[in-house]
């Protein structure tokens, strides 16, 4: 018989439920190239983080995990153009707690390589890109692809014509929509809380 009030049976409810938030935090955050340390790749394996960020993907709310020890190895974030030459100049972040969090607020690419000199030339870098929210990486390129159709359809004129309206009824459109992100991030903030 099964007694929901039993010690036993709240240790279950507790297990399952820290089983979910588990869960739910690995899925978010990744150990940067699934290794014990961000450092030199080895001579066996070379490539391991371009290898590594090929198979995983990002999203908003992610983020990646750097462990390294501290008085050895570093974090930067660079551009493009420093990932590339392996500039470690004036970095866009640099991290060296040791135990570095990266996280990914926003849709694009992010380059990073180690602080310590000599490192970036030995493949100890790291480049990602984000979708934005609505999967679609490629987003800004459809707006001018997609806009020739429109011009094409008959319809065109009266979305003109339209326009004087919005702003009297986008209010009334815009209070759900805040609503919405109020509680969602109320919802995020006690998820938070919880863990
Ligand atoms: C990322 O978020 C965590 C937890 O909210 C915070 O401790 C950390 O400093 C953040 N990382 C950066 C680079 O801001
Ligand atoms: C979603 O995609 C549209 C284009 O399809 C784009 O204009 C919009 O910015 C995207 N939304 C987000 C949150 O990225």
């Amino acid at each position: 018989m099964a007694n929901l009030g039993s010690p036993r049976y709240c240790f279950f409810c507790a297990f399952q439920l820290l089983l979910l938030i588990q869960a739910k935090v690995l899925c978010y955050q990744y150990k940067v190239g699934d290794l014990e340390a961000w450092g030199i790749p080895t001579s066996a394996n070379p490539q391991v983080y371009a290898k590594w960020s090929k198979y995983h993907t990002f999203k908003i709310g992610d983020s990646l995990l750097f462990l390294y020890p501290p008085s050895q190895d570093s974090v930067i974030q660079v551009t493009e153009q420093s990932y590339n030459s392996c500039n470690l100049k004036d970095p866009i972040l640099y991290l060296n707690n040791g135990n570095s969090l990266f996280n990914i607020t926003k849709p694009g690419e992010f380059f990073f390589t180690s602080g310590e000199p000599g490192h970036c030339e030995k493949k100890q870098k790291l480049y990602i890109s984000v979708l934005s929210g609505n999967g679609s990486a490629s987003a800004p390129s459809y707006g001018p692809s997609a806009l020739p159709e429109t011009t094409s359809s008959p319809s065109y004129p009266t979305v003109f014509g339209t326009i004087p309206q919005p702003p009297s009824s986008s209010p009334t459109l815009g209070f759900p929509i805040f609503i919405t992100a109020v509680i969602a991030s109320a919802t995020w903030a006690i998820i938070n809380g919880m863990m």
